[in-house]
């Protein structure tokens, strides 16, 4: 991680980049705000460490230039003692966490790991979209939120593994989502991605299904018939709803991903099968296994790698982009949701998970008679759902937010930092809100 030391004090300048360089970063460092902004312009700073005051440009004046010429840096803002008396003061001049003289530097370690830690996981994310985006493939994964930044980070390292993935989530979250894009950013990416659903196949046809049969293996096997791992050579395959799977076939792909061997029914002969094998659920797996119903074994063997799907209802903030992705993709005119109808949708808890929401849209669509979608064109249960918790204050809170905000950004021809200098609140802390009310520029 570069980053970029500002002090105009010579002692804890050096002090700082020593300490910084001798933990093996790689530490510049500048006296002032001129000699910071070029170094700036000129080096891929991820993290600034400032003095907040300076003589000349102070640090909020500094970070803010900073800030038009990388909106994604990073900032620890160093203040004197008492002067930053909450973190929301220091959120407001956009930076990402504050320390007050004199530094302590195990404070400091700690602070930076954090950033580090989210500079890794924003670089995992980059690295998922330029592969999508790149590739042009027809997946396309909208999440913004810290839990689904994290999972596409963890998505991006666990996808170059060629261990088995175990992806848990409740109905409709997106693990066959997953399973494709972890699909996509392997090695294996241009192998088959093959898929059994083992709630769907009948039990007398599933080790046919999996392993394939000879000719005559059974009543009905007419021809020689090839089984999903071996259609999955080189690639993948994904087996949705594991859960599911009868216990004789379990001990069956036990030993496939033990000894990478299996043999078609009716055959005696091994077969040699390079297969990656990626597993979803629904059900809770562990709790299957106490009952019985699944080997503890075949358990932590696919468990090698797991990952969990949070329910949208744990990532509200998803819940707009998804809107707009499901509007782009299924109507045919331009249509937006009024405030009140986003808020109630962004209020109710979707069971249902992302499914749900996207045949929201579906049916808004179809039903809606203008262009504008109000509360009166949702299902019932989500015009009427009250969320708990939330009273009429916030509710009304929230309301004169999103007008106060709308209304400093048309007077300032939507220049944010002039409007966010008008409200007193950062830049940062303006689109941060006008993401919450999903305010755009229409
Ligand atoms: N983050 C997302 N971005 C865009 N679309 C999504 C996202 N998550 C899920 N979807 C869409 O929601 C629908 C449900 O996703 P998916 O089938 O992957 O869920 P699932 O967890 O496998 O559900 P189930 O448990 O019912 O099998 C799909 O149409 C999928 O494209
Ligand atoms: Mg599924």
């Amino acid at each position: 991680m570069k980053i970029l030391v500002v002090d105009d004090e010579e002692m804890q300048r050096d002090t700082l980049t020593g300490f910084l360089q001798k933990r093996g970063y790689d530490a510049l460092s500048a006296s002032g705000g001129e000699e910071a902004l070029q170094l700036f312009n000129s080096y891929p700073v991820q993290l600034v460490l400032l003095d907040h005051n300076m003589p000349g440009m102070n640090g909020d004046e500094l970070l803010a230039r900073m800030k038009q010429i990388n909106p994604f840096v990073h900032a620890i803002m160093i203040t004197a003692y008492g002067s930053v008396d909450t973190a929301v003061k220091v959120m407001q001049l956009g930076a990402d966490d504050f320390l007050e003289k004199p530094v302590d530097l195990v404070d400091l370690l700690a602070k930076l790991e954090k950033i580090e830690h989210l500079v890794a996981e924003e670089e995992d994310v980059s690295e998922v979209n330029d592969t999508l985006h790149v590739r042009d493939l027809p997946l396309h994964i909208i999440g913004d939120s810290p839990a689904m930044r994290r999972l596409l980070s963890s998505v991006q390292r666990i996808a170059q593994t060629p261990w088995t993935v175990l992806i848990h989530g409740e109905t409709g979250t997106g693990k066959e989502l997953i399973a494709r894009l972890i699909h996509q950013l392997s090695p294996r990416s241009e192998a088959p991605f093959i898929e059994v659903n083992c709630a769907a196949v009948p039990e007398n046809l599933f080790e046919s299904e999996l392993f394939g049969h000879e000719r005559g293996a059974f009543t009905g096997a007419t021809q020689q018939r090839k089984g999903r791992f071996e259609l999955a050579c080189a690639g993948s395959l994904f087996l949705d709803e594991v859960g599911e799977l009868p216990l004789n076939l379990q001990s069956k792909l036990l030993r496939a991903l033990q000894e990478k061997k299996i043999s078609r029914v009716g055959s005696e002969k091994d077969l040699d099968v390079d297969v990656r094998v990626l597993v979803a659920t629904n059900r809770d797996l562990k709790q299957l296994v106490a009952d019985g119903r699944f080997r503890e074994d075949l358990y932590y063997r696919l468990n090698v790698l797991d990952i969990e799907i949070p329910p949208l209802r744990d990532r509200k903030e998803d819940i707009p982009l998804l809107v707009d992705f499901f509007l782009e993709r299924y109507s045919p005119r331009p249509i937006r949701f009024s405030p009140e109808s986003m808020s109630n949708l962004v209020k109710f808890p979707f069971p249902g998970n992302v499914r749900e929401l996207e045949h929201v849209i579906q049916r808004v669509v179809t039903m809606v008679r203008g262009s504008l979608v109000r509360p009166a064109d949702l299902p019932a249960e989500m015009r009427f759902h009250k969320a708990s918790g939330q009273g009429a204050l916030s509710d009304q809170l929230e309301a004169v937010e999103r007008e106060m905000i709308l209304e400093a950004l048309d007077k300032h021809d939507w220049v944010q930092t002039r409007a966010a200098d008008s409200l007193g609140i950062s830049e940062r802390v303006l689109r941060y809100k006008m993401g919450k009310h999903t305010i755009k520029k229409s």
